[in-house]
């Protein structure tokens, strides 16, 4: 299985573009269930999730041309002839996205049969605020062998409280409710940038959306949707990674095709920990950090608020701050995993309840260290890119489901970073 080799020590020095946005691809992939007609999407990050997202809609029968994503970052989906309306165990295992078929199926064939995800790393994420708004839009639900099953003749707007934010659960409804009869209100929706972009992309396929970005979504019911482009917005978390790698090697670095505008929280979060974060463009970031960090406290929240996505990546960083931080996560209750692995690498982490106490500034040495998710595997690589010596990182399946080539990205800013097998 690949590692990730990491010899520490250097500053990162250059440029480096942005991907589009995973967590904004793979409802966008869903989306093109809802419709006959083909959907081209643009700035797709060839990265794992989206192959596997890729293979799943050909096992429901959509034609797809995803040859070029790799040069083209493009890629394209029709749903003529959709032969299944099934997502197997076996695939929504190692993806817990793909229940974000559920709502398209439902909403063009009347029918969906999807695993129930089941706990993962970073917490036990259910499912249940998603059923519950589909059976208010008169889904009827059954579940039984571990599967959801979802049938309604046609589905039929209503007004909707989510219980709680959900990003997936919000976007799972408004692909459900594009197609219902009649109108729909969401209201406690996730405001979430990909929640956004999935709106925009459903408008260009006719659909009438108002208020994504917002808590309260309009969505009027239509009877069918058509073809469309659409380019996926930068990813905002790839964005603030690099903004931390920048920052905790005391480098100098251009981030460039991203939005600054979708991750506001955390520039300013970093800015008062002492980075130096330029807005060069809307669309470009010059990070430094030439006065060192200083340690500052953070709470995860929904947007606009700090990304839970982020919370690893910036106790990574915390771990190089002076002072004593609290990190406290508020979004899933499982997700100090890395703190363990950097403890290992000599960081000073006490973890009581959902808070993570930091005590910086520590001297990271490099050691074997094994991720448990993505954004876990994101701060090793920042622990690694500081720490003395060499840092061996373990299951790095995790980096490749959501980080587009790290490691080259990473070595284009002057980082001694390598794969091995
Ligand atoms: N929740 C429920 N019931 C539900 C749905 C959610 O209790 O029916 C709870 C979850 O257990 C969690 C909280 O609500 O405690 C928020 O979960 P949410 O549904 O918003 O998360 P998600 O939609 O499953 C997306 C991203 C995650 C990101 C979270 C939070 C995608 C594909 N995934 O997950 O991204 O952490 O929102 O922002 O968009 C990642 O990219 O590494 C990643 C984990």
């Amino acid at each position: 299985m690949d590692k990730i080799l990491i010899k520490g020590g250097r500053p990162l020095l250059g440029a480096v573009e942005i991907s589009g946005a995973k967590n904004a691809a793979l409802p966008a992939l869903a989306a093109t269930l809802l419709t006959e007609d083909p959907i081209v999407l643009h700035n797709v990050p060839c990265v794992r999730d989206i192959q596997t997202t890729g293979q799943m809609l050909r096992d429901l029968g959509c034609e797809t041309d995803f040859r070029t994503l790799e040069s083209t970052h493009s890629c394209k989906v029709l749903a003529r002839n959709v032969t299944s309306c099934e997502a197997p165990y076996e695939l929504v295992k190692t993806m817990r996205a793909s229940v974000l078929v559920l709502g398209p199926l439902l909403a063009r064939f009347g029918r969906a049969r999807v695993s129930l995800p089941g706990g993962c790393a970073i917490g036990a994420r259910p499912i249940d605020l998603h059923i519950k708004a589909f059976e208010k839009l008169g889904a009827d639900i059954t579940i039984e062998h571990g599967y959801v099953e979802a049938r309604a003749d046609r589905l039929k707007g209503t007004e909707i409280f989510f219980d709680r934010i959900t990003v997936t659960g919000t976007e799972n409804l408004m692909m459900a409710a594009v197609l219902a009869e009649g109108d729909t209100v969401l209201n406690n929706a996730a405001r979430e940038p990909e929640v956004s972009d999935l709106a925009n992309l459903l408008c260009s396929m006719g659909a009438t959306i108002r208020g994504a970005g917002s808590s309260t979504i309009h969505i009027q019911g239509a009877a069918r949707l058509h073809g469309a482009q659409h380019t996926i917005i930068p990813d905002r978390i790839e964005t603030g990674t690099f903004l931390a790698a920048g920052a905790i090697t005391g480098g100098d670095v251009e981030i460039r095709s991203c939005r600054a505008d979708h991750l506001l929280a955390v520039i300013e979060k970093l800015e008062e920990a002492g980075v130096v974060v330029e807005r060069a463009t809307p669309s470009v970031l010059r990070v430094s950090a030439p006065h060192g960090l200083k340690a500052r406290d953070v709470i995860t929240a929904e947007h606009p608020g700090f990304a839970t996505d982020m919370q690893a990546q910036y106790m990574a960083l915390m771990t190089q701050a002076e002072g004593t931080s609290i990190v406290t996560e508020t979004i899933f209750e499982n997700r100090f995993m890395h703190a363990s692995e950097m403890v290992r690498m000599g960081a000073n982490i006490k973890i009581e309840g959902n808070r993570a106490i930091v005590f910086g500034k520590t001297q990271l040495t490099g050691a074997k260290v094994i991720a448990s998710d993505l954004r876990a595997s994101a701060s090793l690589v920042l622990a690694g890119l500081v720490a003395h010596g060499e840092t061996f990182i373990g299951r790095v399946y995790h980096l490749d489901r959501g980080y587009e080539r790290i490691e080259e990205k990473l070595k284009g800013l002057g980082a001694d970073i390598e794969r091995v097998r």
